[in-house]
């Protein structure tokens, strides 16, 4: 049994109004390329070959146009719609026929993870077989995030979504890993009085089975979440200070791939043809080796 992939993309992104009015956030560029690119990366690196991308209706074809069907990655890549942003769970609702049976891994499209050793993180998610996997996050405005509470051993014993006074400020990130269970579990949940299928409510059913894990993400990382102009640009300049430093990219999907072994160097190079700016140039020489 493998594992699919779900990039939530959709919602209204009203606190970056006007820039994102007639514009979708999950395709602003986050310094050289599409915000999207960066999850996407996460799904990559975790070994996640069938992807699901739930966008908003009207912003499908253009999602269509970035990424296609996937092949020329050597990977699948399915669309589906969210017509009203009834919430985070609701992707697996959306997702159930592409899910299957399999397990499947969910990220919110507007999620950036970047650290030493997140690959071997996931690569532990992959192998879980039953049972749900988050990944925890020290920061210092909890109350704006799913927040976990701790009982005197250090467990998680509760999950609180935007909670008025935090129990702590460690967060639930925008990556889980679930079982099958998830799509029942969604089904069941009722929407919360801001009128959402709660990512928080199918957590705490895993957490009151005693089948949840939870991942804590040291300060080694970085986790960034684009919700407003301020995390756009500071975002941006992040991925701009490390790539410059290092002359190695971070998020760039057809290294990823190329990397993996999923495509050859002749189809990396095609996918380089008649672009002239230093993000393929780039591409050009990691395919020269
Ligand atoms: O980023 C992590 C946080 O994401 C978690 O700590 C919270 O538990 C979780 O509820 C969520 O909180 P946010 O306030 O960030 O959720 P937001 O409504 O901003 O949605 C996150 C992204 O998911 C956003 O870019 C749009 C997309 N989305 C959201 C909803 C509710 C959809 O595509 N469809 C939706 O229905």
């Amino acid at each position: 049994m493998g594992v699919k992939g779900i990039i939530l993309a959709g919602g209204k992104a009203t606190r970056l109004y006007p820039v994102t009015k007639a514009v979708c956030k999950q395709l602003l560029p986050v310094y050289d390329k599409p915000l999207v690119y960066y999850p996407l990366s996460v799904l990559l690196l975790a070994g996640i070959k069938d992807i699901l991308i739930i966008t908003l209706p009207e912003v499908k074809e253009q999602f269509k146009n970035l990424l296609d069907d996937g092949k020329q990655l050597g990977i699948s890549i399915y669309y589906e719609e969210q017509k009203v942003p009834a919430g985070i769970g609701e992707a697996f609702i959306i997702g159930e026929d592409f899910i299957g049976k399999e397990r499947v891994c969910l990220i919110l499209g507007d999620n950036i993870f970047y650290g030493h050793g997140l690959p071997e993180q996931l690569n532990i998610a992959m192998k879980y077989k039953e049972g749900a996997q988050i990944f925890a996050y020290y920061v210092s405005n909890p109350h704006r995030y799913g927040v976990l509470g701790f009982d005197e051993k250090g467990r998680v014993v509760s999950i609180e979504e935007k909670p008025q006074i935090p129990r702590s400020k460690w967060v639930v990130t925008g990556l889980y890993f679930y079982d099958n269970d998830v799509i029942s579990i969604a089904k069941s949940i009722k929407p919360s009085l801001r009128n959402e299928l709660e990512i928080s409510d199918i957590n705490r059913v895993y957490l009151e089975r005693g089948k949840l894990k939870v991942s804590f993400l040291g300060r080694g990382y970085a986790w960034l979440d684009i919700g407003t102009p301020e995390a756009l640009i500071e975002a941006s300049m992040f991925i701009k200070t490390i790539e410059d430093r290092q002359g190695l990219k971070v998020g760039c999907i057809e290294e990823i791939v190329y990397r993996l072994g999923y495509i050859t160097k002749e189809q990396l190079l095609k996918l380089t043809q008649g672009m002239g700016t230093p993000y393929f140039e780039y591409l050009k020489q990691i395919a020269q080796g």
